[in-house]
């Protein structure tokens, strides 16, 4: 598939919301950070911000909700109109409702893995998923740096994926940048979250494109590593 960039928007001005999604508007998603200072020690916005952010663009929520008790708390999401609703591993007690909650409720479904998490324990809910997202920091803060002993486990989820059918989706998010999204694309990732290479760059939408280009040149004619073995 198509390499997808999802700016997070942790990095933009949270007074401007609106500017901010319409200065990345060939995004293909924009990346909303839900922290509750629980699962990680920070605190961002929550379902009000979301359903208002969901009036001023048209661009596709990307929720990630780095909270806990998502089984209780994440199915507002997609009820709110995120276009796809990302619960941790770690944080979830019943995975498997919550997923086919969120879909039921017409959102894309996502499960994501903590830097120290491994993937293969739940190679039996890849049915249920429509997204892996594979933390390459540990979740909390912008602008950290790239965790490279994520990449093999990148290569493990492309490979576990294959294996499934190929539909599911490979996102890869914290530290993605012009120096490291190659490395990802490569490894087998297709969507990729950026927040401070993003609104850190002086022109953001010339920054998505940068990734972008980047990206899809290191993925190859047709997706990730997987192609080339
Ligand atoms: C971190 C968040 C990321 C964050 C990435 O816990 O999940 O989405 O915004 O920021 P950068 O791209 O600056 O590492
Ligand atoms: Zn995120």
């Amino acid at each position: 598939m198509a390499v997808q960039i999802s700016p997070s928007i942790l990095s933009a001005d949270f007074a401007r919301l609106a500017d901010e999604a319409a200065a990345v508007p060939t995004a293909d998603w924009l990346h909303v950070d839900v922290m509750d200072n629980h699962f990680v020690p920070n605190l961002t916005l929550g379902l009000p911000v979301v359903e208002a952010l969901r009036k001023a663009t048209s661009i596709p929520l990307d929720c990630h909700l780095m909270i806990e008790n998502p089984d209780r708390w994440a199915p507002p999401y997609a009820e709110a109109g995120a276009g796809s609703v990302t619960i941790h591993a770690e944080a979830a007690g019943a995975p498997v409702r919550t997923l086919r909650q969120i879909r039921s409720l017409g959102a894309r479904a996502g499960l994501a893995f903590n830097p120290a998490t491994a993937v293969e324990p739940y190679e039996d809910l890849l049915g249920e998923v429509d997204m892996l997202l594979l933390m390459t920091v540990e979740p909390g803060f912008g602008g950290q740096k790239f965790l490279d002993l994520v990449l093999p486990k990148i290569r493990r989820a492309r490979d576990l994926i294959e294996r499934h059918g190929g539909e599911v989706w490979l996102q890869v998010d914290g530290g993605v940048t012009a120096g490291t999204i190659e490395r990802c694309a490569e490894a087998g990732a297709d969507v990729f979250v950026a927040g401070s290479a993003v609104y850190g760059a002086g022109d953001p939408s010339a920054a998505v494109e940068a990734l972008r280009a980047l990206a899809t040149a290191a993925a190859g004619p047709s997706g990730g590593r997987h192609d080339r073995h």
